[in-house]
């Protein structure tokens, strides 16, 4: 058996904030923003935009193109969406505190009502633990044969924007993908689909991102006056040490625990948190830059949504053949890590 990806979708809101439309706000520059992070602007959702929202959208872009390109079967998106068999959301932004698990009002939305919903919630590690859950469910179960991988966020709501060290790093959006186990023998290098997966955590920096308040550790007391919302705090030097360190390793184990080479990979797909991060692992493993795929100029920081939405434009764009291989890795609070390997 074989999990491969279909077809892949993406929303992110309409509303572009630039860097300059940010230096309006606060004390900050384009050049500042630029020189640090690689990134230009970002998308914020309007106050009516909640998480399902964007994973809604993101998640019928993919069935929808999962129908057009004749992927599938089914010759409609009713008919597709009722063969979903699990939907997986990773998000640090869920539509409700605690339950219902957002993953659930996806479904509703949708009209998956074959599937099963869950929640993860790694920070912006998100999709690629999701993707390997999903795939172990589908591998689980003979009768699953069909998940929905989604990473959507709307971290604009737990973004402190009188911090300007974090606020200038984050956006909107969100990416799924449509996966689908498929009769291919098994996982190795030569079949198509998710071939391996890395995950991996370091506890001892949970404190380096962190949302305090609102949690069993910190609630909400009665009585007490909520002048701030809860929001992202980070320790952003600890973080990106962390990071430079943590893809270089996922990286390298990835190409030299599966015998591959550098030329073997089509795209490395990083979580799209800093360009200087992505430019400091590339150059500890002496990959050239245009190996990697980078749009935080665009889109900045959508945490778990980050990776999906690239997978979708390269594959929009045609920029990702059949046979292709990649490899995404990623990094986020908790701490959290990861990568896997696809045969597209
Ligand atoms: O998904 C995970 C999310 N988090 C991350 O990925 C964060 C990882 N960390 C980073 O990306 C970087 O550490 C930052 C981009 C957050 C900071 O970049 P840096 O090169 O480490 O800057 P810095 O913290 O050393 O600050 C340098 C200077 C400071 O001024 P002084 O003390 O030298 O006068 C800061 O106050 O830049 C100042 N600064 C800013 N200036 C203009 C910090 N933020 C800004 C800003 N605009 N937005």
């Amino acid at each position: 058996m074989a999990i491969e990806i279909k077809a892949t979708g993406k929303a992110v809101p309409s509303q572009r904030i630039s860097n300059d439309d940010l230096a309006l706000r606060i004390d900050t520059s384009d050049e500042w923003i630029r020189s640090h992070t690689g990134i230009g602007s970002r998308y914020i959702a309007d106050e009516d935009t909640a998480c399902s929202d964007l994973g809604v959208l993101a998640a019928r872009e993919a069935l929808n193109l999962a129908i057009e390109r004749g992927v599938v079967g089914e010759k409609t998106t009713g008919e597709l969406v009722l063969t979903v068999d699990l939907i997986v959301l990773a998000t640090a932004t869920q539509d409700y505190y605690s339950h219902p698990a957002t993953s659930c009002i996806i479904q509703h939305s949708i009209g998956a009502k074959n599937a099963a919903a869950m929640d993860i919630t790694v920070a912006c590690s998100g999709f690629i633990y999701a993707l390997e859950t999903a795939a172990a469910l589908l591998n689980a179960d003979r009768r699953r044969k069909r998940a929905l991988v989604i990473g959507a966020e709307v971290l604009s709501r737990i973004t402190n924007w009188e911090d300007r060290e974090s606020c200038v790093l984050f956006g909107d959006g969100a990416g799924a993908i449509l996966l689908e186990k498929t009769e291919d023998s098994g996982r190795g290098v030569a079949n198509r689909g998710l071939i391996r997966t890395i995950l991996g955590a370091d506890g001892s920096g949970w404190e380096y991102l962190i949302v305090q308040r609102g949690g069993s550790r910190h609630p909400w007391k009665k009585g007490e006056v909520v002048d701030v919302p809860p929001s992202i705090a980070m320790n952003g030097h600890a973080v990106y040490n962390f990071a430079v360190g943590i893809i270089t390793e996922t990286i390298d184990r990835l190409i030299k625990e599966e015998n591959l080479n550098l030329n073997d990979l089509a795209w490395i797909i990083p979580h799209q948190a800093n360009a200087r991060i992505v430019q400091a692992a590339g150059k500890r493993l002496k990959i050239p830059e245009d190996k990697f795929y980078l749009n935080m100029e665009e889109y900045a920081n959508t945490s778990s949504a980050s990776i999906p939405i690239c997978m979708d434009e390269l594959n929009r764009s045609g920029r990702l053949k059949k046979g292709d291989l990649i490899l995404t890795v990623g990094f986020g609070g908790g701490l959290t890590y990861g990568g896997n390997l696809i045969r597209w």
